[in-house]
């Protein structure tokens, strides 16, 4: 199984911005908690991070005959980018969206998930584990 770990823009910034919000943990503790989940459940993984759309639907796009699961967390451009949900839906890739917050107790903007569409499952408000519950179902497939 391979899966790739798809995270949107200023997640890097993790552990820094809007503690109260995202949590105190970093983006490296992050990657390093996906990647030993990874070794533990013996499942390939690659973790990618950009602060540009087109950066992430390259990602989406070059992930097809690659990777049998996606798991992304588009951050901002959830509530904007119709391209990303393009490109989900154009891979066909069975995905899963994470939130770390709980966006539905966010501001109205944050209601709309555009990548949501194409995705099988979402995983909201359930901080870093969210990624692991991901990942989960997309193994027990
Ligand atoms: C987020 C929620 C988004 O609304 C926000 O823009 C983010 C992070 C989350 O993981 O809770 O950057 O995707």
């Amino acid at each position: 199984m391979r899966i790739l770990v798809i995270n949107g823009p200023n997640l890097n910034m993790l552990g820094i911005r809007e503690p109260d919000i995202y949590g105190k943990n970093t983006y490296a503790d992050l990657c390093t908690m996906i990647e030993s989940y990874a070794k533990e459940k013996d499942f390939d993984v690659k973790i990618f991070q950009s602060n540009h759309e087109g950066s992430i639907v390259d990602e989406i796009q070059a992930a097809y005959g690659n990777y049998d699961g996606i798991v992304i967390n588009p951050a901002a451009y959830t509530h904007t980018s119709v391209a990303i949900l393009d490109a989900l839906k154009s891979v066909a890739i069975p995905a899963v969206e994470i939130h770390i917050s709980d966006v539905s107790k966010r501001e109205d903007f944050r209601q709309i998930s555009y990548a949501g569409m194409a995705c099988e499952k979402s995983f909201i408000g359930l901080g870093f584990d969210g990624y692991l519950r991901g990942i989960d179902y997309l193994l027990n497939k």
